[in-house]
């Protein structure tokens, strides 16, 4: 793992960097690796939503491009909570990407653990493989450390066979991407912001802390980790 930490002056220049670093991934897989798609699963919650807005006005190859979720909250695709209602409106509804690139967790079935195993079912059969590797996974993270629905104290983190889980938010569930599938990504990239978040990333940052009160800290992939923050959200991290 290679880890990387950048604070920014505010949300702008986070997004900002997050795109370069994010066509810079596309362009070097696509174009200089010749690979035949670019895999990227998306994070939810509110701090993405600029970087899709920015994204939805690039020139890609979006048949290039194969989307998926971290994590999904478990309700209707047209819900407000949704993120892949969130992901759409800000993004793939307004690019030429084919519908078949697209996968969203599904939340229609009879149960969330059905759901879960449907969407790994069909994570192993796009990638041909058990344990795939996303070119890049977007994360966010709550103010409790949590990151995808990996919240603090709960089975999800303990799931080491799976791809993807049902997570709790209290009694809400949710489905997850596990930390196995998420661990196994070529590149992971945090986006974080706001003061809210400045003792969970001090516990995340320190050298112990414990990795089920912090989730975020259980997030090691193979290949580079990007923290992406902003001054609120870093103040006391040092460089
Ligand atoms: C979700 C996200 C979740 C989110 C964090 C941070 O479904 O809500 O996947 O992990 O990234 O809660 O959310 P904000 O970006 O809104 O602070």
């Amino acid at each position: 793992m290679t880890l990387f930490l950048e604070i920014l002056p505010d949300l702008d220049e986070l997004i900002k960097l997050s795109l370069t670093l994010i066509l810079e991934r596309i362009e070097n897989a696509l174009v200089r690796q010749g690979l035949p798609y670019f895999s990227i699963a998306l994070a939810g919650g509110n701090t993405p939503k600029p970087l899709y807005e920015a994204l939805a006005k690039e020139n890609l190859p979006w048949d290039k491009i194969q989307v998926f979720w971290g994590d999904e909250r478990y309700v209707p695709n047209e819900h407000p909570d949704s993120n892949q209602r969130m992901a759409r409106l800000s993004w793939l509804d307004l690019v030429e990407i084919p519908s078949a690139n697209i996968h969203p967790i599904p939340t229609n079935s009879n149960s969330p653990s059905e759901d879960a195993q449907k969407y790994e079912q069909e994570l192993k059969a796009f990638f041909q493989v058990n344990l795939p590797s996303f070119d890049l996974i977007l994360l966010g993270m709550g103010d409790d450390g949590h990151t995808a629905s990996l919240f603090p104290y709960t089975s999800a983190l303990n799931e080491n066979d799976k791809l993807v889980t049902v997570g709790n938010k209290g009694s809400d569930p949710r489905i997850t991407l596990t930390y196995p599938i998420i661990n196994e990504s070529k590149c992971v990239m945090f986006l974080v912001t706001g003061k809210n978040k400045q003792t969970a990333l001090s516990h995340i940052f320190a050298d112990e802390a414990e990795e089920q009160q912090y989730p975020s800290r259980g997030i090691k992939p193979k290949g580079e980790l990007w923290w992406l923050l902003d001054e609120s959200a870093g103040r006391y991290l040092k460089k």
